[in-house]
């Protein structure tokens, strides 16, 4: 297989053990620690393009048709995986999500430099879609090459699976969906269904869900297609660098993202790593991992230093794709806390359904992790952690309407352990014009405009 420019990439141990594995094997893990591997570029041989050259090139991709350029991923393929045929490659156009300047929030936060990553606007309704993209197209490629790879699996809150269900359907490939009985939302739940993978949904939780697919997959027919495969990191990684771009390659000072398995952490920092080294940026923002109080083993492991790995049983939360008590991708983001001097907050039911309201109010649409990760910038601005002058990135992580009965259950104000204080029921009345004037003359009169 003809390498890009002679870019090499390869499987190595994250903690270092010796060896490297073709990216097209079926490995997942180190062989020696049993840890988790990454793949690892030759940023030496990266760094014989400067940056302004990278830079430029990259810029030149943005909304190009050229395939497979024009995805926010592929457009940065030399970084992703150079050695991958274009041939092979299962994409949608995900990423260059749009970077949305909070402007109205972000008063109300006397924090004007407020922005969104909206990760959500995308084919399957979630950030999701950056990685499945790296890993479907890598198992088209072995296909290709006669290894013996049937199917592809993973476990999965619904947003995963939602993304391998349609990459794998583009691709012609069958999948394998693991979900917790009665733990996604409706529209999760349908959309692998809708795209014909076979969903086994079993009666357990999402820790449950993941052992149950790492047994399934040592047989190496089934390919393992959650974050623990670090093929999704390399396409999620992407973000981060994507943010930078936006920014006209500036760094900003916070990223906050609401985290779960703990892979989408991993791969901002990694991407944002990438900058560094190659001398295109010289700093790091801090990353702030937001958790659901509900499930928050990562929130525990920093409380105590890091000193060991919390796992916990879960509760249930409205955040439900981020309802992980065992997380996968652990020492990596413990490395992306430490070494970008970021830290680690937790948000309460209410306080997290209260942050994605507010959020709403002034034109979102948040999904309860977003919500997760506004409630904790509450937090940090009233702790004066974030500074007014700061400028800060929330991730968001999925499309509000992937979650429906989170939005109606708190304008009704039916949702556990939330008091609705931003409720907006409908407005019930009779078809007499006369009754309607005099109701929008006292609801319009009650309510005060912020502009
Ligand atoms: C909407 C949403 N937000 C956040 C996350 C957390 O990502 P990770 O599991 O990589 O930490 C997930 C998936 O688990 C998700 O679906
Ligand atoms: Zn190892």
């Amino acid at each position: 297989m003809a390498e890009m420019k002679g870019y090499h990439v390869a499987f190595r141990c994250f903690r270092g053990c010796p060896g490297e594995w073709s990216i097209y094997d079926v490995i997942y893990t180190c062989p020696t620690c049993g840890g988790l591997l990454e793949v690892a570029h030759d940023v030496d041989a990266l760094r014989g393009r400067s940056a302004a050259e990278w830079k430029a090139l990259f810029e030149s991709r943005v909304g190009a048709t050229s395939w497979p350029y024009g995805s926010g991923v592929w457009g940065k393929k030399e970084w992703v995986i150079p050695t991958i045929d274009d041939a092979n490659i299962v994409s949608m156009y995900e990423g260059n999500s749009n970077l949305f300047w909070a402007e109205r929030l972000g008063k109300q936060l006397d924090l004007p430099e407020l922005w969104v990553k909206l990760c959500g606007n995308s084919h399957t309704g979630s950030f999701k879609d950056l990685g499945m993209t790296v890993l479907v197209s890598v198992v088209k490629q072995m296909m290709t090459m006669g290894k013996p790879v049937r199917a592809v699996s993973c476990a999965s809150t619904g947003d995963t699976s939602a993304a391998l269900a349609a990459y794998a359907a583009a691709a012609g490939i069958p999948a394998i969906i693991f979900l917790p009985q009665g733990k996604v939302s409706p529209a999760q739940l349908i959309q692998p269904i809708a795209n014909g993978a076979h969903v086994l949904a079993l009666d357990t939780d999402f820790d449950g869900c993941m052992r149950v697919v790492r047994e399934v997959t040592e047989d190496n027919t089934i390919y393992l297609a959650n974050s623990m495969n670090s093929l999704r990191i390399e396409g999620q990684k992407t973000v981060g660098i994507e943010i930078v771009q936006q920014f006209d390659w500036e760094v900003p000072d916070w990223i906050i993202i609401p985290v779960g398995n703990l892979g989408n952490i991993s791969a901002l920092y990694k991407g944002l790593k990438l900058l560094m080294d190659l001398g295109i940026t010289d700093k790091m923002p801090r990353l702030v991992a937001a958790q659901a109080e509900k499930a928050n083993p990562f929130y525990l492991s920093y409380k105590n230093g890091f000193t060991e790995k919390v796992t916990i049983q879960s509760s249930e939360t409205l955040a439900s794709a981020i309802r992980i008590g065992d997380p996968v991708s652990y020492d990596k983001a413990v490395q992306a806390v430490i070494e970008s001097g970021g830290l680690v907050e937790q948000a309460t039911e209410h306080e997290m359904a209260e942050a994605a309201t507010m959020a709403d109010l002034t034109g979102m649409y948040t999904c309860p992790h977003t919500g997760t990760a506004l409630a904790v910038l509450y937090k940090l601005r009233s702790q004066g952690l974030v500074q007014r002058n700061d400028r800060v990135v929330v991730i968001s992580t999925a499309h509000g309407l992937k979650f429906t009965p989170f939005k109606v259950g708190y304008h009704e104000g039916t949702l556990a352990e939330v008091e609705s204080q931003f409720a907006n029921p409908l407005v019930y009345l009779p078809p007499d014009p006369d009754v309607v004037k005099k109701t929008i003359a006292r609801r319009l009169e009650a309510s005060s405009f912020a502009l």
